[in-house]
């Protein structure tokens, strides 16, 4: 992150939430049990694998590993016993499954989402996250049956050249045609991911691919600009001006298609049942290697390496390799963050933070500015919202995460 935006981020957290820099810590963690861990939280499980590497991804991956998979799943299933037993429940919670690419690992998955539900109880939607590569009629009936009510499909385009360039087998005949089979299928909600700033990408193009995603019945579309990280300078984002025009040419054509903005990214029908999200959860608990768990007073990471973590977790201890504890204003500042990601203004929130009264009139200045009405943001905050959350939290994305993908245990991380 460049000095001057990294001053300004922790200037701004200091001002709203009173809380000096070190509290922003991540420290090592050698917790020998669980924290306790409330019945309100939802669900996220991690499965790294993928069948090939994209050069430009940041998640925690793993090459497709068929071998691996059997243990792989029961050591998630002796992890949700052992978070179970520290008082999380899955009846009535959100379960999201992410990655990586787990519907990669085909039947273990379907058979893990079956034993999970068994044995823990029925969650209130089941999410997935999937590559077109991996959606066979097989696959997308599987999760059908094993009560997944919402799907993501990553396109990111349906332009076979700018597939090329993102270095993805061109899968652009097929996407549609999967798409439009997973739209029929009968899931609650069906998002796809598509990108932009691919190399030589225009917005003709980028316009060219939601159009498809409508056609096809998408629920909801999300669209990320292509940012690149583990860079000598951090993440790179695209320029100010290409995304200032990217970002009104997005809002114009959804909202022409009748689809309204639901997050700084994404953009649903508005009959859609649900929106797609996994940060939707303000609480949550994660299993496998380089989940996160949200608890009201702890934010931690699992350990990134699946080996230690398998290790952690048959010898009964949390797999924790980073935690942050958090006060009340931090707890409060992370929820008023991601209700500004989901571009709603938290009416009783900044009653929460020591420094109400910068947010009252913080919110009353944004208002005679034109960012926000009474309790949403319009498109001119959305823009400026999403460009200061991209400073902080992919920088702090890429500070944690190439620490952790280099080591299994890091050292302190200050934020
Ligand atoms: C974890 S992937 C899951 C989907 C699946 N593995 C795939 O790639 O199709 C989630 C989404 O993150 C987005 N993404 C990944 N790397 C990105 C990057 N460097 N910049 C912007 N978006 C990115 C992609 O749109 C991708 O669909
Ligand atoms: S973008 Fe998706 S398929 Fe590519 S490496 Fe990342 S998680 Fe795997």
């Amino acid at each position: 992150m460049n000095f001057f935006s990294d001053l300004v981020c922790r200037a701004i957290r200091h001002l709203i939430s009173a809380e000096s820099g070190d509290s922003f810590s991540f420290v090592p963690s050698n917790r020998r049990t669980f924290p306790r861990i409330s019945d309100m939280s939802d669900f996220y499980v991690h499965v790294p694998y993928c069948r090939n590497h994209c050069r430009w991804c940041p998640y925690n991956t793993r090459p497709y590993c068929n071998d691996e998979f059997p243990r792989f799943f029961e050591t998630l299933l002796s992890e949700a016993r052992q978070i179970a037993s520290a008082g999380a429940e899955l009846h009535d919670r959100s379960l999201y499954i992410g990655g990586g690419t787990p519907t990669c690992t085909g039947r273990f998955l379907l058979d893990f989402i079956d034993r999970l539900v068994k044995d823990f109880g029925n969650p209130s939607t089941i999410a997935v996250e999937s590559s077109v590569d991996e959606l066979t009629l097989y696959m997308i009936g599987g999760l059908k049956d094993s009560g997944v009510t919402q799907l993501s499909i990553g396109v990111q385009s349906f332009n076979g050249e700018r597939l090329q360039s993102l270095g993805r087998v061109a899968h652009q005949a097929k996407a549609a045609d999967i798409l439009k089979s997973v739209t029929h299928a009968g899931f609650d909600n069906v998002n796809v991911d598509l990108m932009y700033d691919i190399q030589r990408h225009t917005l003709a193009e980028l316009g060219e691919d939601i159009h498809c995603a409508v056609d096809n019945g998408a629920d909801q579309i999300t669209v990320y600009p292509l940012f690149r990280f583990f860079t000598k300078q951090g993440v790179i984002m695209p320029q100010i001006i290409k995304r200032r025009r990217f970002y009104s040419f997005l809002w114009d054509i959804m909202r022409s298609n009748g689809y309204v903005p639901v997050s700084v990214w994404s953009f649903s029908r508005p009959n859609a049942t649900r929106n797609f999200s996994s940060v939707h959860r303000r609480m949550f608990v994660g299993l496998g290697p380089g989940a996160a768990t949200s608890l009201e007073r702890l934010f931690a990471f699992n350990t990134f390496n699946c080996k230690a973590w398998m290790h952690r977790i048959s010898s009964g201890l949390p797999a924790y390799s980073l935690e942050m504890p958090l006060s009340s204003n931090m707890r409060a500042l992370y929820n008023l963050y991601w209700s500004l990601y989901e571009l709603h203004l938290p009416k009783i929130l900044s009653k929460t933070l020591t420094r109400d009264r910068i947010l009252d009139f913080a919110s009353i200045g944004a208002r005679l500015l034109g960012l926000c009405d009474k309790e949403t943001l319009t498109q001119r905050g959305a823009f400026w919202i999403h460009l200061m959350q991209n400073q902080y939290i992919l920088n702090y994305i890429n500070k944690i995460w190439s620490a952790s993908m280099r080591t299994p245990f890091p050292d302190m991380i200050q934020l």
